[in-house]
């Protein structure tokens, strides 16, 4: 749609993607109901994109909200109907890197649950309010991850391909009605949400990263032509396109990232039960004399 007919909900509006994307929009026309956490950091998200783009007073609100807290997703959705939301953007996600067996498992709930359950749940409590105006969009901030399985990213290549295919079935779910669903795959970017070891596996892999303002340039061209997929950069988009057309061609392609990923603590055998090969079992064979 016209950014300047958009009235965006944006989560994670205050992070390195978020916050640029948050301006992009606003520049461009849109109203930006800015999502997150902190008030302090929203409040200031919200008064620096005021200072730096003329004509936005009145275009920016900003409400707080745990995603991990169905109280206040239930709250959220109370807001962004009041507030007269068409556009979603769901961009809050938290990262997870590293070799499966030192991810614990409170961890995988929470890497699961905010980029995947509450994109999912939010929608759907959204979804009779996006279904009464004129025109809707609800975009989803996936990863190149979500299309591609790398070493050490396996929880959160989960949640990003669960993503994906969120939107799609979704996409064709509601087609034809006044709700268009997109998917905007990143690939790596330069923001808090990759600490030393991911900038570490990156440069070891030769991996690029965006600037956040990349991203947020491709969301606002998302919302503008309403393009259903999109992925950002080369080689990702081609790797996206093989890696989706037969997904096992590519799997020697990644020695180099495999040894990257930091070790998981090397495990000492428990001292537990003989192991059958010990254990002397005495047979009777058949024909042994009784
Ligand atoms: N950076 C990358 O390399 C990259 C690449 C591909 C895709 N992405 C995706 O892009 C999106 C934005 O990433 P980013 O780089 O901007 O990361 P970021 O700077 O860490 O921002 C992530 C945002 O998610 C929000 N969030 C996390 N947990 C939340 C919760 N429980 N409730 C509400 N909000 C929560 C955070 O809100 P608070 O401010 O309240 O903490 C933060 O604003 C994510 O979905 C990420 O998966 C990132």
């Amino acid at each position: 749609m016209n950014p300047s007919a958009a009235r965006i909900v944006l989560t994670g509006a205050a992070g390195g993607i978020g916050r640029e994307a948050a301006a992009a929009f606003v520049a461009a026309g849109a109203a930006v109901l800015l999502v997150g956490r902190s008030p302090a950091q929203l409040s200031a998200a919200s008064r620096s994109i005021e200072a730096s783009t003329s004509g936005s007073a009145g275009r920016i609100a900003w409400h707080v909200a745990d995603l991990g807290k169905a109280a206040h997703v239930d709250e959220l959705v109370a807001v962004a109907t009041e507030w007269r939301c068409n556009v979603i953007v769901h961009a809050a996600g938290v990262p997870c890197f590293g070799a499966l067996e030192t991810v614990d498992l409170e961890t995988m709930r929470q890497v699961l649950d905010i980029n995947l359950l509450a994109p999912i749940r939010l929608t759907q409590a959204l979804l009779p309010h996006l279904r009464s105006q004129a025109r809707a969009q609800v975009i989803c901030v996936g990863s190149a991850l979500g299309s591609i399985g790398l070493p050490g990213f396996s929880v959160y290549s989960a949640s990003k391909f669960g993503l994906r295919g969120f939107a799609e079935a979704l996409r064709r779910e509601l087609s034809g009605s006044s709700v268009r669903v997109q998917y905007v795959g990143p690939r790596s970017t330069r923001t808090s949400f990759n600490d030393a070891s991911v900038e570490a596996y990156n440069a070891a892999t030769g991996t690029a990263m965006d600037a956040p303002d990349v991203v947020a340039a491709t969301l606002l061209r998302s919302l503008h032509d309403e393009t259903p997929e999109r992925f950002i950069g080369f080689p990702e988009r081609l790797a996206v396109r093989l890696n989706g057309a037969v997904p096992t061609l590519l799997d020697g392609s990644f020695d180099k990232h495999r040894r990257s990923v930091p070790p998981p603590p090397a495990v000492t055998p428990a001292a537990g039960p003989q192991s059958l090969a010990a254990v002397s079992v005495p047979v009777e064979s058949p024909g042994a004399p009784r």
